[in-house]
């Protein structure tokens, strides 16, 4: 595979070198304008069909998604598994494969399940992006929070970024620490031991056990959501605590050395990881992140179809990003 494509799929950034990520990056900065435009639309995926099958609940990433194809002038099908065939048992395969028989061209997929997303991309010929499957990647979740910091650094190269809470429940701390850590930054992870996943510092992060340390360490704190809904057992011994002693507030980040930026994936749970002092002061880039999700989005759809960068790059501001 050339550095300078992704290949069939996006399904994890593990499998991605720095130039390739780089590459989705770049390609990013000129769709950032048209969603800026009073009519946010190129033709670059005229005639294109992608169905976004979407079996976990989600608002930020199937609405970013569905912008995204839509500016990108592509027709677009939503499936949610509540009101498909899949409540009547059927396969994640069947469901895909007589969706290709009406002649589709990409699925963008998230799943409770880990590997759903290459499960599927082995065995349909469609483009398969995965949009979060289980606890394993999240990769476009990861590449709009890389652009996110490269917009306010200039760089990730030597940025130290400390990924906060539910580690071990996250798809979003797995595709951030491959991602950060193939373009140069420093990593660490910070919570609970029990929601930290064994080994964790083989990956070559450092593990800080108190949020203070965390915060006297980093640039960038990126504050996961407490995933409840996949806490099957008593992983914290209440909320109330668990933002007595790991929860980002004012107080704690008006001690460190330095301002530092505060990122989130969302949705959050204000006043159980984060402050809401935090999340909606200066220093928080988190609809920041939301609004580079469809430029990211954008970029990723427009690669896996084959487009050139260069040419996304020299049509920047024409009013037609290339076709
Ligand atoms: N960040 C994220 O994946 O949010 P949603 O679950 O709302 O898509």
């Amino acid at each position: 595979m050339s550095e300078r494509s992704l290949g069939k799929d996006l399904l994890g950034l593990e499998s991605l070198t720095a130039e390739q990520i780089t590459l989705i990056l770049d390609t990013a900065e000129p769709f950032k304008e048209v969603s800026e435009r009073p009519i946010k639309k190129v033709p670059t995926l005229r005639g294109k069909t992608i169905v976004n099958l979407f079996f976990e609940a989600s608002t930020r990433t199937r609405i970013s998604f569905e912008f995204a194809e839509k500016r990108l002038s592509a027709d677009t099908v939503n499936v949610a598994a509540l009101g498909s065939s899949v409540q009547k048992g059927e396969t994640l395969v069947d469901t895909a494969r007589n969706l290709e028989a009406m002649r589709i061209d990409m699925v963008v997929i998230r799943h409770p399940s880990s590997g759903a997303a290459q499960f599927l991309a082995e065995r349909i010929r469609s483009n398969v992006v995965n949009a979060g499957d289980g606890t394993h990647e999240h990769p476009t979740q990861a590449l709009l929070d890389l652009l996110t910091l490269r917009d306010k650094f200039g760089r990730i190269a030597g940025l130290k970024v400390c990924i906060c809470g539910d580690v071990l429940h996250s798809r979003v701390a797995r595709s951030n620490i491959w991602g950060l850590l193939k373009l140069g930054a420093e990593v660490a992870v910070c919570g609970p031991p029990s929601l930290m996943p064994l080994g964790i510092e083989e990956l070559g992060v450092t593990v800080f056990r108190r949020i203070e340390d965390a915060i006297q360490w980093a640039d960038v704190l990126n504050v996961l959501r407490l995933q409840l809904e996949r806490m099957h057992a008593g992983f914290i011994p209440s909320l109330r605590e668990y933002y007595r002693v790991f929860g980002v507030t004012v107080e704690r980040l008006e001690r460190a050395p330095k301002d530092l930026v505060i990122l989130h994936p969302g949705p959050m749970n204000r006043g159980v990881e984060i402050d809401s002092r935090v999340a909606d002061g200066p220093h928080s880039v988190i609809l920041h992140q939301v609004t580079n999700g469809v430029a990211v989005r954008m970029a990723v759809l427009y690669l896996l179809a084959g487009g050139r960068p260069e040419l996304a790059e020299a049509a920047k501001g024409k009013g037609e990003v290339a076709e």
